[in-house]
């Protein structure tokens, strides 16, 4: 192995928080928000904000994705200090899963103890149309399930225990703050709770695929969010996880729906963004 396919030290990963600490100076995080595709106007939210791009702390992945654009923003959201990171790292673009979820553990160094995670993804069901927000309830973690997980290897203790219980990834408690700032924007109707699968990416799926996710219990597909909730309940985090659908799956070669393509999940996701940002400032301010 080289030193590039080594996985962060404890000692390293410390360095990367530092480097974050010094910059941020006077602000206590206590929130982490890792936003989705498209999903980078959510920094707006940030009040008093302060940057970070990620090339400035040496040794970190850089974000390679069009919509992520690969900086940590932290400030105020309310009366609470938040750390956002826009540009989140993804199976596909090659990082391995351990790099993918490098931000989680600093988070977490930074004495993260909350995170709410977004993401695009695509319906597996017609009755979750374009444009919902899914209030993450549980996840199928393909990858994960098959070898490409964070957890694999060399397992510090400090972060958290070789055997993860992962039977309520994502935290009750999140999902019924969320719901009250969802009844209390007003836009109930299109946010439901479901399940998330995740998929290595990067090709969208085939209707056989889409109706297999289905038959194993999936509402929506996406190719992010999983390793970061196994990271971050591997360090004892809370997780609140939000899916935007951007696209409702092709079931069916003979559907005459035009291709899907990474513009179309962009152009939605951002049409959607301010709903998804607006409902994280009241989720953010509601929390104790
Ligand atoms: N499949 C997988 N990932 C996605 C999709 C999809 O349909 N839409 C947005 N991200």
């Amino acid at each position: 192995m080289s030193k590039e396919d080594t996985p962060y030290s404890y000692e390293q990963l410390e360095k990367f928080a530092t480097i974050i600490k010094e910059k941020t100076g006077s602000f206590h995080p206590s929130i982490g928000i890792i936003a989705g595709s498209g999903q980078g106007v959510l920094v707006e939210a940030v009040q008093n904000a302060i940057t970070i791009p990620y090339t400035d702390i040496e040794g970190f992945p850089q974000s390679t994705v069009a919509g992520h654009s690969g900086e940590f923003v932290v400030g105020k959201i309310g009366d609470k200090d938040v750390l956002v990171m826009s540009g989140r790292l993804h199976l596909y673009e090659g990082y391995p899963a351990w790099k993918v979820t490098a931000p989680i553990r600093i988070m977490h160094l930074l004495r993260i103890k909350t995170l709410i995670v977004t993401n695009a993804a695509g319906s597996l069901t017609k009755s979750i149309p374009v444009g919902s927000i899914v209030l993450l309830k549980d996840h199928i973690y393909l990858p994960g399930l098959c070898g490409n997980n964070p957890l694999i290897g060399f397992n510090d203790e400090r972060f958290g225990p070789r055997f993860l219980d992962v039977s309520k990834p994502y935290a009750k408690q999140l999902r019924i703050v969320a719901q009250e700032a969802v009844a209390e924007l007003g836009f109930s109707g299109a946010v439901i709770e479901g399940v998330y699968c995740m998929v290595s990416g990067p090709m969208y799926e085939s209707p056989a695929e889409v109706r297999y996710l289905r038959s194993i219990g999936a509402d929506v597909v996406g190719m992010s969010t999983c390793p970061e909730t196994i990271a971050a309940r591997h360090c004892g985090m809370d997780i609140l996880g939000m899916t935007l659908v951007t696209d409702v799956c092709v079931f069916s070669v003979d559907d005459e729906e035009p291709p899907l393509t990474h513009e179309e999940v962009l152009k939605v996701s951002t049409k959607k963004a301010g709903d998804m940002k607006a409902l994280i400032e009241k989720v953010v301010m509601k929390l104790k």
